[in-house]
């Protein structure tokens, strides 16, 4: 038994090797750190930097000054109750699928918010496991951010907890445990939460959520349990074959011949990630991770990765029809869903949609320094297992990197590992300044931003909000598996707060040796 544990361990350790995988374990900082890199704990600081480079600093976070500004809550307020709880739903015939779930239903119910009301959110714990929620996109406060041991204890099973916040950016957001992701978001807790700005609600027909899921199911109908092992842990994820959007494998929306439709698309997958391609229908992309874009994006040029979310905008044409919605990531197309033109034509709009986002071209960035690095690399430890480290450490062994609430810092982020990693901090939005040594000007902001295998990305950001927030990937196996640290935000002038002590209150997952041979499948994985 111990024989072959260690065998099928060293198959997997094996395989890395082939993906090109750096997993000699530990640190490697040697080899890659850059004089004026500061990392770490090491106080960012802008001695070596001339007056003109201060200035172009300067003038950079200037430029989104009026932007990510706190909420101002108008005295209204949206209650919601959520109950998490097991429960079933129906997605293969005459097998009802047990799934945990808000209220019953996977998704969990959507929540709107018109721009400036208030949340207040209670979350009762009906299930046998301790859990939390998190608000992906949203800047919420600290506290009201969902991470056990960061932001606050898990709720234990039969106790109950409020979130309460003004969420200050219009969008499309969702929330989802953030306790056990590997587990609890596979089981199905999520939901769509959608920020509205009174000021859109006549731009478009039809403005619908979906969200989408993969799911592996076995016999009759059941989630496969096993949720987290090493293999899943050092690949991407679990990758289920069956789609959803809405919970609903066949999942169509009508639309009126000439609608202007909204379509906001949210990936809850753990791992899996999709390149949405609508089928005779015109649409690109309005807005990413919520963010209204400030130009037109191409479909082709994005990629809905983990947690994401992509807004997308087409005119349903005049004749009717059937289109379908695919995912084209990976092999043959895979429906995720249906768009229907029927019925009476919408009085059509004759001009295009406007692109009213506001985005900064911060290509003076690169006349800066880089103010410190996010190394991401894979490590074995002393049980033998691999897992993920960021700067040579896995959480919630971390040693935070800081950031100054109001100054332009760049970060370069190095994917030293053969897989690729939707990489997501929490609190905050950013955007990409260069992909593999060369520039790039994307017209949107981010969250969370798809690595490619070996990629070094490097990425502007203004922080807005202090606090100490996660930043992880976002696939859940990864992040159960190490790949995560803490970004503390402080305001300028002020001394680096105390870091909380992640361990107390950290949940993890056992990892453990996935059941049967699996060395087999490792070539075929991408
Ligand atoms: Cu949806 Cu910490 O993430
Ligand atoms: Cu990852």
């Amino acid at each position: 038994m111990i024989a072959r544990l260690v065998r099928s361990r060293l198959a997997i350790v094996a395989s890395l090797a082939v993906l090109g995988t750096s997993c000699t374990g530990g640190n490697s900082d040697a080899d890659s750190t850059d004089p004026d890199v500061v990392g770490g704990l090491s106080p960012i600081g802008a001695e070596n930097e001339t007056a003109a480079q201060a200035e172009i600093r300067a003038s950079l976070a200037g430029m989104v000054e009026s932007l990510y500004l706190p909420g101002t809550p108008n005295g209204q307020v949206v209650e919601v109750d959520l109950i998490a709880a097991e429960t079933t739903i129906d997605l293969v015939p005459d097998a009802p699928t047990k799934v945990w779930a808000y209220n019953g239903s996977v998704p969990g119910p959507q929540i709107d918010v018109p721009l400036g009301d208030t949340v207040r959110l209670t979350l009762q714990n009906d299930l046998a496991s301790p859990t939390s929620i998190h608000w992906h996109g949203i800047r919420v406060p600290e506290d009201m951010d969902g991470v056990p041991g960061l932001s606050q204890a898990a709720v234990a099973p039969g106790e109950s907890f409020t979130y309460s916040f003004t969420p200050p950016d219009r969008g499309t957001y969702w929330y989802h445990s953030h306790t056990l992701g590997s587990e609890q978001l596979d089981r199905g807790l999520y939901g769509a939460i959608v920020v509205a700005d009174p000021a859109e609600a006549d731009l478009f027909d039809v403005d619908v959520v979906w969200t989408i899921d993969d799911w592996l199911l076995g016999d009759e109908g059941q989630i496969v349990e096993g949720f987290f092992d090493n293999h899943v842990a050092m690949h991407h994820g679990r990758r289920g074959e069956l789609l959803t959007a809405n919970g609903d494998p066949e999942n169509t929306l009508r639309v009126p011949p000439g609608a202007r439709v909204r379509l906001r698309l949210i990936n809850a997958s753990n791992g899996r990630w999709y390149d949405p391609d609508f089928e005779g229908l015109a649409a690109s992309v309005i807005a990413v991770d919520g963010q209204l874009t400030s130009a037109p994006v191409a479909l082709e040029d994005v990629t809905l990765a983990p947690g994401s979310r992509l807004d997308v905008v087409f005119d349903a044409p005049l004749t009717p029809g059937v289109h379908r919605v695919v995912d084209a990531a990976a092999g043959p197309p895979v429906t995720i869903a249906t768009v229907v033109v029927e019925g009476d034509a919408a009085s059509a709009r004759g001009v295009p949609f406007e692109h009213a986002g506001v985005v900064p071209n911060w290509a003076d960035a690169e006349l800066l320094a880089t103010d410190l690095e996010l190394r991401f690399e894979l490590g074995i430890d002393d049980d033998l297992f691999s897992r993920f480290r960021v700067n040579g450490r896995s959480y919630p062994d971390v040693e935070p990197v800081q950031l100054v609430q109001g100054r332009f810092t760049k970060i370069r982020m190095v994917n030293r590992t053969g897989l690729l990693h939707p990489i997501h901090l929490h609190g905050q939005f950013f955007k990409v300044l260069s992909r593999g040594g060369v520039p790039v000007d994307e017209p949107f902001f981010r969250e969370t931003v798809l690595m490619e295998s070996e990629e070094v990305i490097e990425i502007g950001i203004v922080p807005s909000d202090t606090g100490q927030w996660l930043l992880h990937c976002h696939i859940q196996e990864h992040a159960d598996a190490g790949m995560a640290t803490v970004a503390i935000v402080r305001p300028a002038g002020a001394p680096l707060p105390a870091l909380r002590d992640l361990r107390a209150e950290h949940i993890t997952a056992p990892l453990t040796e996935p059941e049967g041979d699996t060395s087999g499948e490792m070539q075929q994985l991408p």
